[in-house]
């Protein structure tokens, strides 16, 4: 025990591998547990990083919302190596992967568990897929790591689509704890190079399996409590959740911490907030302001900006701003705005400016975690 302490209370600090593989060469057979790899390095390079994984060390490794950062959720000393790599207060449970549900009941429930049927719908249709549902812990007799769930009642887990991360775990036969693979209060990766770009030098290896498709972290759900509740908008849409769920879902709650910090959250002012999802530019957000030209063009006035130091993310309405050079579109289509977004707040953030200007959008569909995610961003936001 002394040993493992000491072991962890050192960084270690690695020459960082990064592996490419194929994700069209991994298959799955409907009920096969482990799929077949028709690629011959594919194959070799997700050996490697399930070896890792049973080394106890942790990898990043791409899924079909962001990259994720892994180790098994069944060790401390893979978790604590989690927290310590992106630097990330201990204070925020972590979600469990798993690459099936016969791996979901073998490793993780008590036998002869049966998962409550309020989720039976939503698996059928969201898993795999970015769904993470809430189960019941029992923090005395759980395999799960005390530092996964932060000794609750409940572990949230969900099954992901990306034909790499699955086959990762499977090969693996790991659980696997997995927040965004980013250094804390940065936008989340969805590409292998941000991974790197962050992480190099604080991990072993990280699986490059291309870009993310969907982009925003998953849905988060509790069915356990009464009403439901959205605990995160993602990659599922609220819609879809209450149209596919069953009547139960119907009356779905977002919840919205104590206290009204949610609402608050709008009125909020530079550097009082806690950073998430930061690029180091500010990023301000601007919401119902039309096309955008004079709800800009006040903003710049009023706190004497130099247009030069500014980038424009816009999607829908907004029109180029004369003076500001750096401009990119999100995309017209909420899919396209959330495949797009964090990387697009990454690579602006890459030349320097002092200041990301963004649309905002409708918060229906996937607009509510988009804008989500650019309200935590932003460090100030203008209405109309
Ligand atoms: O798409 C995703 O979900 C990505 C990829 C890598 O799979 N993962 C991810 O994990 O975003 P993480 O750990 O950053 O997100 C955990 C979210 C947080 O909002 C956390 O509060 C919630 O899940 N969560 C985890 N366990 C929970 C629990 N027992 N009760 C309530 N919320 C929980
Ligand atoms: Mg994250």
């Amino acid at each position: 025990m002394k040993c493992i302490r000491r072991a962890m209370s050192s960084i270690p600090q690695y020459d960082t591998r990064l592996l490419k593989v194929k994700p069209e060469s991994i298959i799955f057979s409907k009920n096969g547990s482990l799929p077949q790899i028709t690629d011959k390095e594919t194959e070799s390079n997700l050996q490697q990083a399930s070896n890792e994984l049973k080394l106890l060390n942790v990898i990043g490794f791409p899924t079909e919302t962001v990259y994720g950062l892994g180790g098994s959720a069944l060790s401390d000393q893979s978790v604590q190596s989690i927290y310590k790599a992106k630097n990330r207060p201990a204070d925020n449970p972590l979600i469990v992967h798993i690459s099936s549900i016969q791996q979901l009941k073998s490793k993780l429930l008590p036998q002869d568990y049966e998962i409550p049927p309020i989720y039976e719908k939503l698996i059928a249709k969201f898993w795999p897929g970015p769904l993470t549902i809430l189960l019941p812990n029992d923090p005395k007799n759980s395999p799960i790591s005390s530092y996964v769930t932060g000794n609750q009642d409940t572990f949230a887990v969900r099954m992901p689509q990306h034909p790499v991360a699955r086959a990762i775990i499977a090969i693996s036969d790991l659980p696997l704890a997995a927040p965004s693979a980013n250094s804390s209060t940065k936008p989340s990766p969805t590409l292998a190079k941000h991974v790197m770009h962050d992480l190099q030098g604080k991990i072993p290896l990280v699986v490059d399996g291309g870009s993310c498709n969907i982009g925003v972290e998953s849905t988060v759900v509790d069915g356990l409590s009464s009403p439901p509740m959205l605990l995160r908008p993602g990659g599922i849409s609220l819609e879809e959740i209450k149209s596919v769920g069953g009547p139960e879902w119907e009356n779905i709650q977002i919840y919205k911490k104590t206290g009204g910090v949610e609402e608050n959250e709008k009125v909020k002012t530079p550097g009082m907030k806690y950073k998430h999802y930061s690029p180091n530019a500010k990023v301000i957000l601007f919401i119902n302001c039309g096309d955008g030209l004079k709800a800009m063009q006040d903003y710049i006035e009023k706190h004497k900006l130099n247009p030069q130091n500014i980038a424009l993310l816009k999607s829908k309405q907004f029109k180029d701003l004369e003076n500001i050079s750096i401009i990119k579109n999100l995309g017209f289509k909420g899919e396209e705005i959330s495949q797009n977004l964090f990387k697009y707040l990454r690579e602006v953030d890459e030349l320097e400016i002092e200041y990301i200007f963004v649309e905002g959008i409708d918060e229906t569909n996937e607009g509510l975690a988009i804008m989500n995610r650019l309200n935590k961003a932003a460090v100030d936001v203008v209405y109309m």
